[in-house]
């Protein structure tokens, strides 16, 4: 029996909990949100495939009320306001920080033992405040922000390579911000070939180029942040954990001497179970991956150090 608590019932949290039911990844399910009437309506609206869908897995939407989300084995973060066209992720560091302090009070109040998932943005930032002010152990706290760039970099390879997308791979590490992400185009393999006997040097600059900014696209697409692939790259990020799947996902991590760094949260490739992050792979980086990501880390601490607390 795993229940799980999506905070928020915006576009992310509900796509979550949408994917987290209808593929069956937690029993349990509460959607949360402050707005009265909102999460219950998404629940309702997700809930009404159950018989279409074939669903054993429960949605309960609640407005606010915490205590129904006592006893979760993970707690997803997706609240706070999304970033329109034209900002970036770290502009909206002021009004989210203040709504991911007190979202992570009222959950850990009620789920002690829980592992968090931060989806909030500025997200390496907010992944970072909830370590500060929560005090939970490392492998507890968990940024998604990887597992969607990573994904996003996996999409615009199998789109240069004409390709099935389960034959291609690829990791996305550093900041999930539009000049902080490092698609490693080194690690990227179709079938386990580097994709550079493929491709010619120039795409793959234009797949990495394109994976940088692959969120702000969107947002100026539709008008507003993207919503199913986060969603569900969040729901990738629970079904390793309650399912100890021992996958290695990048994702926003503690770090405390890996890659050389301290006292900041980033994307690097984790190994997610039961415990949450239960390892942080080092890969071997040459000089030029070592350089960005010593770059990429600079511009998360200036970010962090914008925190108010
Ligand atoms: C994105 O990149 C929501 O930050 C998220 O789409």
């Amino acid at each position: 029996m795993s229940k799980v608590t999506v905070v928020g019932a915006g576009n992310v949290g509900a796509t979550c909990a949408n994917v987290l039911v209808t593929q069956g990844i937690a029993d349990e399910v509460v959607l949360i949100d402050i707005k009265p009437g909102f999460s219950e309506g998404k629940a309702m609206d997700i809930m009404q495939t159950a018989n279409i869908l074939h669903l054993d897995s429960r949605l309960t939407g609640v407005t606010n009320d915490y205590a129904m989300t006592a006893g979760s084995d993970m707690v997803v973060i997706t609240s706070g306001v999304p970033r329109k066209p034209g900002m970036t992720r770290e502009e909206l560091i002021g009004v989210n920080a203040g709504i991911v302090k007190s979202v992570t009070e009222s959950v850990l109040a009620h789920s002690p033992n829980a592992v968090i998932l931060c989806v909030a943005n500025p997200m390496d930032t907010m992944t970072y405040l909830i370590h500060k002010i929560s005090g939970l152990p490392k492998n507890r706290i968990i940024g998604m922000g990887g597992a969607l760039d990573s994904a996003r970099f996996k999409y615009y390879l199998t789109q240069a390579l004409k390709a099935n997308a389960n034959d291609v791979d690829g990791m996305v590490i550093g900041g999930h911000g539009d000049t902080t992400m490092i698609p490693l185009k080194r690690f990227a393999t179709w079938r386990g070939v580097p994709v550079a006997e493929y491709l010619a040097a120039e795409e793959l600059d234009k797949v990495a180029a394109d994976t940088m900014v692959g969120g702000a696209t969107l947002t100026g697409l539709l008008g507003t942040s993207a919503w199913i692939a986060p969603g569900a790259a969040a729901a990738q990020c629970v079904a390793a954990v309650l399912g100890d799947q021992k996958k290695v996902i990048t994702c926003s991590a503690l770090l405390e001497g890996e890659y050389g760094e301290k006292d900041l949260c980033i994307g690097v490739p984790c190994l997610l179970g039961r415990n949450g992050i239960e390892k942080i792979v080092e890969l071997p980086l040459n000089d030029e991956e070592k350089a960005l990501f010593k770059k990429s880390a600079e511009a998360v601490h200036k970010t962090n150090a914008a925190l108010p607390c």
